[in-house]
């Protein structure tokens, strides 16, 4: 692929689908949104409006981190908060599948229709990419940017129209275009993170109080295995729960499972084998600075047979 060409084509077609009127697009912070962003930015200027929705489902600092790093960019970035909102349509749902339609619902359904109804926009300049296509017409995951190709018509549904400039690009191809656009290493090099964020590292229904623990825990993860060179890292909050000792006392706590593992492309994927030291220096900051976990376990499966997420 020849970056700037595909940059220069790309501005030109979303100037000329926009026109004069205006667009947005939505921040996650990731390499996808982030390069769609800039684009977007390089064709309209100030015609595009950028947002950060925090559903309550972020990592510890992510939405002070890319507004940060936005600036820099000189590209302000809006934060709109809408926790409760997530929280209320994830209630009692357990089925995984479920609470992605769920997140999906409200953030295209509820959230960012109110915020371009308000600033009278009809445009989303969305990062959706071909993996995420192909994923969710095979039947293997509904990602929660696909809607077109699964016969949804934001249009029709929603009232506003979808450009996605990355839909025939994979996950290398884009890093590469990001690195053209002066995007910075912490973005074009970041580990891979879900969609449905940390609604996707707990088993189960997802409650403010679950959140809270795996976003404790994936600070932890994360700080410890920064330099571990793994492909991708990080907690699991477990439905199940486990008898634990604490203050002389039976407690029946939570378990968190470390995934850390190496992959090329995520297709397949072996679990890291991990210094002993590590893994104990892990198991004992999270059982000591998260009260509610009493138990830590390392998964051992490579993808196949498992995946690499668990839900
Ligand atoms: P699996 O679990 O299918 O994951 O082996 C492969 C890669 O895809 C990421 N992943 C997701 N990304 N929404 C996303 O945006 C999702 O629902 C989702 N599920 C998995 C996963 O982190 C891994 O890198």
């Amino acid at each position: 692929m020849n970056c700037r060409k595909f940059i220069d084509k790309k501005i030109k077609e979303i100037k000329k689908i926009v026109g004069s009127g205006k667009a947005i697009s939505v921040l996650s912070g990731g390499v996808d949104s982030s390069t769609v962003t800039v684009l977007g930015h390089r064709a309209l200027g100030n015609r595009l409006k950028t947002i950060f929705i925090d559903n309550g489902l972020m990592r510890e600092g992510e939405a002070e981190n890319v507004v940060r790093v936005f600036k820099k960019l000189g590209i302000k970035v809006e934060i709109i908060k809408a926790q409760d909102k997530f929280f209320r349509a994830l209630k009692e749902k357990t089925d995984p599948e479920e609470k992605r339609k769920a997140i999906t619902e409200v953030f295209y359904g509820d959230v960012f229709k109110d915020v371009l109804k308000k600033g009278k926009v009809k445009f989303l300049l969305q990062g959706t990419i071909l993996t995420d296509i192909e994923e969710t017409v095979a039947g293997i995951k509904r990602q929660h940017n696909v809607l077109a190709q699964i016969g949804i018509s934001p249009e029709k549904e929603y009232g506003y129209r979808v450009i996605e400039p990355l839909k025939e690009l994979r996950k290398d191809e884009v890093r590469k275009a990001a690195r053209t656009l002066g995007i910075p290493k912490s973005i074009t090099e970041r580990m891979p993170f879900p969609g449905p964020a940390l609604a996707a590292r707990i088993i189960g229904e997802v409650t403010p109080e679950k959140i809270s623990i795996i976003r404790n825990a994936t600070s932890i993860v994360e700080k410890e295995l920064k330099n571990s060179s793994a492909f991708q890292y990080f907690p699991v909050l477990m439905k199940d729960k486990a008898t634990g000792i604490r203050n002389n006392k039976r407690e029946f706590g939570n378990i968190i499972i470390i995934r850390c593992v190496e992959s090329l492309d995520a297709r397949t994927a072996t679990p890291k084998r991990l210094p002993w030291k590590v893994l104990e220096k892990i198991t004992k900051r999270i059982t000591t600075e998260i009260p509610k976990v009493t138990r830590v376990c390392y998964d051992l499966t490579p993808k196949p047979p498992a995946t690499i997420e668990y839900i």
